[in-house]
């Protein structure tokens, strides 16, 4: 007897086992059009299919109602489309509800995981399309804010130079936002202002200047050390 799952699920990671209807019997809609999402989620990492690939994919995104699990379990596809850095491709993801499935691994993953999801974080803020979809309403905004507060708050217990750099380059970039760089204003952390992070920042220079930076754009002059 095969077991057909009723949708992909972050422990039936895409193309594993179970994601075969094999000899069960002919194809339901629903398998036929997770096959078909299968199929487009692998075009994603072949430059000269990629454009069409997004273009379906977006088409049908109400058909595909796993996807951003999908995009994320598939190996190498979210680092291909961020490689293309443009906003064609963010505004897809950002369809894909790929911003709380990163949130909730930078709440619940390991360090390796809650790095990469902050860094796709990173690379959506770092587009315009980005910045504004996470500060359009204060709800997002603050979502966001919270989730890298634990974080460094948890980093002032377990240091992370790599997931640190993330974080604070994300903050950065949230305050190019006017109503954002206000709110920071009360909820940036506190050990971001004080001398929690020296040593973990001492041999990476350009994220102390990315924190300085920070910190001068909400009105904060770092406490001297
Ligand atoms: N659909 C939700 C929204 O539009 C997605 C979401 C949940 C979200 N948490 C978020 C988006 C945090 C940005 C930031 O709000």
């Amino acid at each position: 007897m095969v077991n057909l799952p009723n949708s992909l699920s972050m422990n039936a990671p895409f193309g594993g086992p179970g994601s075969n209807p094999g000899a069960a019997g002919a194809p339901t809609g629903k398998e036929r059009r997770l096959a078909s999402a299968e199929h487009l989620v692998l075009e994603l990492s072949n430059k000269d299919l990629r454009e069409n690939a997004l273009l379906e994919l977006s088409k049908k995104r109400e058909l595909f109602k796993d996807l951003a699990p999908l995009l994320w379990n598939s190996f190498g596809t979210i680092a291909a489309l961020l490689q293309v850095d443009d906003t064609e491709v963010i505004s897809f993801l950002l369809s894909t509800e790929i911003i709380p499935l990163c949130l909730h691994t930078m709440e619940m993953g390991s360090e390796l995981s809650k790095t990469v999801a902050t860094f796709i974080v990173q690379k959506i803020l770092l587009d315009d399309v980005g910045l504004d979809y996470i500060c359009t309403t204060a709800e997002r905004f603050f979502a966001v804010g919270r989730v890298l507060g634990n974080m460094v708050t948890t980093l002032s217990e377990q240091p992370s130079p790599r997931l640190l750099k993330h974080i604070i380059r994300c903050y950065l970039r949230l305050s190019d936002n006017l109503k954002a760089c206000d709110a920071l204003r009360s909820c940036l952390p506190e050990r971001l202002r004080d001398a929690t992070f020296n040593s973990c920042l001492r041999e990476d220079p350009t994220t102390r200047r990315w924190l300085q930076q920070l910190l001068h754009n909400v009105g904060v002059n770092r406490v001297p050390t």
